[in-house]
């Protein structure tokens, strides 16, 4: 039987939505005020879904424990409460919440192997939401 599993985190993180290959005109309007030179912080709802073959013996995809260790580790030790704009994984990118749940999805791709990693949801606020499924 092959099941899946879903986990919630929360964290907290700020950034700013600015591309330097637009113009400060163009970022206004592509943005809005999240293009405020100031910044702004979310409480980001992280979701994961792993699924497997429920294990005969434990009745279980994976454990708990190890997901929230992967989590905890790669995810939330390194975005919760930062500045989005300062991490290495944007330095070239607009830390907006569709990239930011791609990079959440391709860290967990590679360092959670105890079971297959189906999604990234992450809401940004009680009003949007973004998953990545992977390409
Ligand atoms: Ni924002």
């Amino acid at each position: 039987m092959k099941a899946h599993l879903t986990r919630r985190y929360i964290f907290s993180a700020s950034h700013r939505l600015h591309c330097d290959e637009l113009s400060e005109a163009q970022n206004r309007e592509a943005y809005g005020k999240c293009n405020n030179p100031h910044g702004h912080g979310h409480n980001y709802a992280l979701e994961v879904t792993v699924s497997g073959q429920v294990d005969a013996k434990t009745g279980m995809v994976c454990n708990l424990a190890d997901l929230d260790g992967t989590v905890g580790g790669e995810v939330l030790n390194r975005f919760d409460h930062v500045n989005l704009n300062q991490c290495a994984e944007f330095e070239a990118m607009v830390p907006t919440t569709e990239n930011l749940s791609e990079v959440i999805f391709h860290i967990l791709k590679q360092k959670f192997k105890a079971a297959h990693l189906e999604r990234v949801r992450l809401e940004e606020t009680a009003m949007n939401s973004f998953e990545y499924c992977g390409d």
